[in-house]
């Protein structure tokens, strides 16, 4: 007789068959069990589910599981078919969605599945949809309303490190929420798994933020994928986000062009492959622009080397802003002749943006922000309320 699995799964060892879509959407509707996955492959959003709810690969056939209970969704009609007789012959407990009739367990009614009829998001944010979210470069009143209007609508958010809990915080407490980034894993996901992660989440008919620090087009990869959610067919639009150059400026100060000093500016990559010099040194050292290096730190004696031996002076100005609009955010400003030995005895913490250029003298008269001023506007970190948060919560 069939059995609710409502009030008796966290009973049983859960055993679940299949790697693909359609363990997919049998994994996502079961929420906190203990669960064992056979597959010879996962995909990339049931691998992320994986993780994120400690579950674990299990490499034992299906006959040394008796007296278990499985979960049947291989994808294939057939294997699953063999599955299920294999289960009745030996009397175990199974749920297989394809042979719904024959299973003795039920997953719970009260789950939610996606369905179009469900589509209550507003404007362009539909079911299987991803949108590629900017969210600014750590304030989290610097994202845009329609950013926080796709985070709240949102069901699957999958984000890197550089976005801030604050903002991370004004996404629905039931989203399934993913950190794909880099410095706080031991694995950090590759690239393409991210890709294929979006694509199938969306497939699965989600709808699905892909939030990134700053802007997604700058330094953000964002391009890459959605190119891959164009090949696949996936509906998508991108919310720009204020980028890094552009919010550190601004809270240190440091106007970016200004018509004494510098009538072009450059955003440069200083992420410099195997410490190998691959930028045109000769147009950066050009008179008249500001130049902002991001993901720079790590190359900061090459770029100032660099820069003297192709010309420029060895005077120029130029600040390091590390966690730009941030309650951390600390400005290290010199000369491109002395700031290498400046800092010798401080430690930097990521991120940091490198501003380099006339423009730079202007911080000692305009910087205005500093952490009296941060702790004035009511900035804490991890405790920040902002304006439009307090006004969701009457404050
Ligand atoms: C991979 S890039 C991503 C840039 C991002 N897409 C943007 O538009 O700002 C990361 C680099 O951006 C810079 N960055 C990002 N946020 C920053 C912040 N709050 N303060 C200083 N630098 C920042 C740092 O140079 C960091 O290494």
């Amino acid at each position: 007789m069939a059995q609710d699995v409502i009030t008796s799964l966290g009973f049983f060892d859960l055993h679940l068959f299949g790697g693909g879509r359609d363990a997919l959407a049998l994994a996502e509707r079961l929420g906190p069990v203990s669960l064992c996955l056979h597959a010879d492959s996962l995909c990339g959003a049931l691998q992320q589910l994986m993780d994120a709810q400690g579950w674990a690969r299990d490499a034992r056939t299906p006959q040394a599981l008796k007296g278990q209970c499985w979960l049947i969704a291989s994808g294939a009609e057939q294997h699953d078919s063999e599955l299920v007789r294999q289960a009745e012959a030996a009397d175990i407990a199974f749920y297989a969605p394809r042979f719904a009739e024959r299973s003795t367990l039920r997953l719970p009614l009260n789950v939610s599945v996606p369905t179009a009829q469900a589509n209550t998001a507003s404007g362009s944010f539909t079911r299987g949809h991803v949108s590629l979210v900017g969210a600014g470069p750590g304030d989290p009143e610097l994202l845009t309303l329609k950013a926080l209007s796709r985070l709240r609508e949102a069901e699957v958010l999958i984000h890197d490190r550089l976005v801030s809990e604050e903002v991370l915080a004004l996404a629905p407490p039931e989203v399934k929420r993913f950190y794909v980034g880099k410095a706080r894993s031991r694995h950090s996901v590759p690239q393409e798994g991210i890709n294929r992660a979006l694509v199938e989440w969306a497939q699965a008919g989600y709808r699905v933020v892909r939030l990134k620090g700053g802007d997604p087009f700058m330094f953000g990869r964002g391009g890459e994928e959605l190119e891959e959610l164009a090949d696949a067919g996936i509906e998508f639009d991108v919310v720009p986000g204020i980028t890094a150059a552009l919010g550190v400026a601004a809270y240190s100060g440091i106007p970016l062009t200004h018509r004494d000093y510098a009538q072009s500016v450059r955003f440069v990559t200083g992420h410099l492959k195997n410490g190998s010099v691959d930028l045109d040194w000769n147009t950066l050292t050009a008179a008249g622009q500001t130049l902002v290096f991001y993901m720079g730190l790590g190359s900061l004696a090459t770029i100032v080397e660099q820069l003297v031996a192709h010309g420029a002076e060895p005077a120029t100005p130029i600040a390091l802003v590390e966690q730009g609009t941030t309650a951390r955010q600390r400005v290290h400003c010199g000369t491109l002749n002395d700031i290498v030995a400046s800092l010798a005895d401080v430690t930097i913490a990521p991120p940091t943006l490198i501003i380099v250029g006339g423009v730079v003298e202007l911080y000692s008269r305009l910087h205005w922000f500093d952490q009296q001023r941060a702790a004035s506007l009511g900035w804490q970190h991890g405790k920040h309320a902002s304006p439009l948060e307090k006004a969701d919560k009457g404050l």
